[in-house]
């Protein structure tokens, strides 16, 4: 099959580069022309995992700047391109809407498929069937369920595949793309758009709940008494089937770019269909009530007073990524009463907030590139 991606970022990349490795001829665009070098010479640099080994194997692929060579080319044409969240959690969709202006400037879609994978609201794919209507194309919504720094290994063994859409032929192909990337059977999940765009937003959400039960919890027990037993009871709650251990860890709160925002998107949407009083935003509000337990509960610990030592600022140790991090927020707020924070972190991190951090907090913040390169004792957190 010709497959195009419009939107090759960290998502878009891996997908086009698995469809590659897996047999087809893969064309992707994105309006960062830069990068779009980088790819076509094989040069670029990736946190994930194996994506530099895939470019660089790659024969059947190709780069562009122009959305319309990727369209022309293409029978499946996927975007991954951004839906950053607007202030009331609705996604905006601006991005995808500049790529169905693309298609509509096309001269020819007969009998190709369109497919969303970018994060979009409830409803939204079927606005953008009814733009293209006239022009014989089909549009799906397949979203992807991955975690950064792990998206090559999720995508080839997800455990299920969603994907919305009205037409049998296109729910029969797209299903035959994964199964070429799949290193497992798929389990694939046909249903109407909208019943994938909220299935899309709901799962996250509910790992939402299940990382703040799991702080509740802890909250409970140490408040009882029995910190020192919150892993244990946990690892008991999680062996319950019925549970499952899964995102079950007592913590720091959700964060990073998925959850936190899918859960407030799942919260806008419930309120529009007349649900105000709904899950999401209490979880939401849990999250926040959590950190300033975290908090209190590294001070109250940290009884000589001694400089804190942590391991990364990024929402997952190793990450790139700070946005939405639990642990950026904790070491601002320690920062800002006053404490000394040693940060253990890798380059790009640095390089993204070494300056502003000092800008801010003077000395009190100190990065290394590992705990032995602090000559006075410091008081670690373990979360
Ligand atoms: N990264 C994730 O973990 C993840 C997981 C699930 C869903 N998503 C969703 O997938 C989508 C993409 O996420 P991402 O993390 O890959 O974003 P990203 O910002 O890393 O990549 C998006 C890419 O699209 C390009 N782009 C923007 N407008 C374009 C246009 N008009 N034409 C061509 N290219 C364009 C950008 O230059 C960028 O390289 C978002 O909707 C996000 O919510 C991401």
């Amino acid at each position: 099959m010709r497959i195009g991606v419009i939107g090759a970022g960290r998502l878009g990349i891996c997908f086009a580069l698995l469809c590659e490795e897996s047999g087809h001829s893969v064309i992707v665009s994105d309006v960062q022309s830069k990068y779009v070098t980088q790819l076509n010479s094989r040069e670029i640099f990736s946190n994930e995992p194996e994506v530099e080994d895939l470019l660089m194997r790659a024969e059947n692929f190709q780069a562009t700047v122009n959305n319309q060579e990727v369209i022309r080319s293409s029978d499946f044409i996927f975007t991954f391109v951004p839906t950053p969240s607007l202030p009331d959690g609705s996604y905006d969709c601006q991005c995808v809407d500049m790529v169905v202006d693309d298609l509509l400037k096309s001269p020819d879609l007969q009998d190709k498929v369109f497919v969303i994978g970018s994060t979009v609201n409830p409803g939204y794919s079927d606005t953008v069937q009814d733009r293209l209507k006239d022009r014989g194309i089909s549009v799906y919504y397949n979203p992807e369920f991955i975690a950064q720094g792990t998206i090559i290994r999720d995508m080839k063994g997800a455990d299920m595949i969603l994907c919305g859409g009205d037409d049998s032929r296109g729910f029969g192909e797209i299903q035959m793309i994964y199964e070429d990337i799949q290193d497992s059977d798929v389990h694939f999940y046909p249903m109407s758009r909208k019943a994938a765009e909220i299935t899309k937003i709901g799962v996250n959400c509910f790992l939402t709940y299940k990382i703040s039960y799991a702080n509740m919890m802890g909250q409970i027990l140490y408040n009882s008494g029995c910190g020192d037993e919150i892993d244990n009871v946990l690892t008991a709650v999680g062996d319950d089937t019925r549970v499952g251990s899964k995102y079950l860890g007592y913590g720091l709160g959700f964060g990073g770019p998925c959850l936190p925002r899918d859960n407030r998107a799942l919260g806008h949407y419930a309120k529009t269909v007349g649900l105000e009083y709904n899950l999401p935003g209490i979880t939401d509000d849990f999250n926040n009530v959590h950190a300033n337990f975290i908090k209190r509960y590294c001070i109250e610990q940290n009884v000589n007073n001694l400089p804190f030592f942590i391991e990364s600022i990024a929402f997952k140790k190793g990450s790139d990524m700070t946005v939405e991090s639990p642990r950026f927020l904790l070491v601002e707020d320690l920062l800002k009463d006053g404490y000394t924070v040693y940060v253990q972190e890798i380059q790009d991190v640095i390089d993204q907030h070494e300056e502003e951090l000092i800008d801010l907090y003077g000395d009190n913040i100190i990065f290394v590139k590992n705990p032995a390169e602090i000559h006075e004792p410091f008081w670690r957190i373990d979360l």
